[in-house]
């Protein structure tokens, strides 16, 4: 148990996520946990606390705003971890890392965003390595499966006699059925606007080692462009469809690779991609990938931003209850190891990918740097899951529920 007020902080807790989040602690968190929802708003915050009944008494209420500097120093250095699901990141997140660095607190958050990634790790990687924070970003469905899922594969390699290295692995999306909040919408929508402004940063999201520590150290691959239509996978012997999290999932991937020291071979060619094998692929992977690209893309543009806007989630909201229970993800690793051995994993989520399993896999983030510190590796500064916590993580959420398992051969 932490010497500091709280173990878990959890800001942004009013919003649609943190509340999800809050309620997924109320319900799992060990009862000798210290826990407290933060957020810009104490009317807003003790409504969330009475919304979750009798395990919402437990929390305490912290105000805090990302525009006040002080009020994020006070809440950093009041607790041991601090989950953050106040986005777009790239609007809010940076003040919140910075606050947690120098103060010395781990913090999880939800970012799907590179260009907010890059500036964390630019500005407060070092700083963070000095105070022994763990800033973990991506704990939620970008990139826990992808990142984690890769690392059991490596380590079952391994423990199969293989070296571990690949020398390439394609993550499919087999089946995925879900839906999208506000605030993810807005972070999309946020990230092309900046894009299209900025023209370092079209080339930042181009960039296949666009988290790198050591840019200039990564290997020189050729082309490794994030799919953009339909294509017919050699490997996977199916047709595919663009993976809408692709782009922020194989560079999450690859900075692991980087920060491991390369474990899993500098030669490895990783890709992600949504299969269209069979029904389960054609529909779910199909409004997975082309409708949530689609939704973003109409907010783009005066007319449709309108008249789809209208229809569309506002910040604060997100999926019902009923689809977020009859939600689900399953997804496939197929790699070739450098021996030229075929080996595949699976990782298979049991609810609604971006809420569901998202609020478990980032509880369970926040509650492993929190509780299994003896256990995790002697790393700090701007991490990724399978860096920060890895298998020890990967454990964690096979005993809430998900599956993560590897085999040899191909499927
Ligand atoms: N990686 C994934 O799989 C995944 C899944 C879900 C969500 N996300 C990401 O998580 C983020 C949140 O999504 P969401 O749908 O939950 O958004 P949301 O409902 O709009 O919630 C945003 C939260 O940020 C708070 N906030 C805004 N400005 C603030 C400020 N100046 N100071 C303090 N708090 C402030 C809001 O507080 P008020 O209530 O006071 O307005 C609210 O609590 C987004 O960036 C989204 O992309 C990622």
């Amino acid at each position: 148990m932490s010497t500091r007020e709280w173990d878990i902080v959890l800001f942004g807790a009013t919003g649609f996520t943190g509340a999800l989040t809050a309620e997924y602690l109320a319900k799992h968190a060990p009862a000798a946990l210290k826990l407290a929802l933060a957020g810009r708003s104490k009317d807003k915050l003790e409504a969330v606390k009475q919304g979750l009944g009798p395990g919402g008494a437990r929390f305490g209420v912290l105000v805090a705003d990302v525009s006040n500097p002080a009020s994020l120093a006070a809440v950093a250095s009041s607790t041991k971890v601090l989950i953050t699901t106040v986005g777009p990141y790239a609007k809010y997140g940076l003040p919140v890392v910075e606050a947690c660095a120098k103060a010395g607190t781990h913090c999880v958050d939800l970012t799907g965003e590179p260009q907010f990634m890059r500036r964390s790790i630019d500005g407060f990687d070092a700083v963070a390595k000095s105070t022994g924070a763990r800033i973990v970003h991506t704990c939620g469905f970008d990139s826990i499966p992808s990142d984690l899922g890769l690392l059991v594969l490596h380590d079952f390699a391994k423990a199969q006699g293989l070296s571990g290295q690949f020398k390439r692995a394609t993550l499919a999306v087999l089946g995925a059925k879900g839906g999208f909040s506000g605030g993810t919408i807005a972070s999309m929508v946020n990230g092309i606007e900046e894009a299209t402004a900025d023209r370092s940063l079209r080339k930042l999201f181009a960039d296949p080692y666009s988290l790198s520590p050591d840019r200039a150290n990564e290997p020189d691959l050729g082309r490794q462009r994030d799919q953009t239509g339909l294509e017919k996978d050699e490997f996977l012997g199916t047709w595919t469809a663009p993976f809408v999290m692709a782009s922020i999932n194989t560079r999450v991937v690859r900075r692991s690779n980087a920060l491991l020291g390369y474990p899993y071979g500098k030669e490895l060619r990783y890709r992600e991609t949504t299969s269209l094998k069979g029904v389960q692929g054609l529909i779910f992977g199909g409004v997975m990938t082309v409708g949530l690209g689609a939704v973003v893309a109409s907010q783009l543009f005066g007319p449709t931003k309108k008249l789809v806007g209208a229809l569309l989630p506002k910040p604060g909201e997100g999926p019902d209850k009923a689809t977020r229970e009859s939600g689900y993800f399953k997804i496939r690793i197929e790699a070739e190891s450098v021996e030229g051995e075929r080996l595949h994993a699976r990782v298979v989520g049991t609810s609604d990918p971006g809420y569901g399993e998202t609020a478990k896999m980032l509880s369970e983030a926040a509650l492993c740097l929190a509780l299994d510190e003896a256990k995790l590796p002697k790393v700090s500064g701007v991490l990724t899951p399978a860096t920060a916590m890895g298998l020890v993580l990967v454990e964690r959420l096979r005993a809430a529920g998900m599956t993560f398992e590897a085999k040899r051969g191909a499927r």
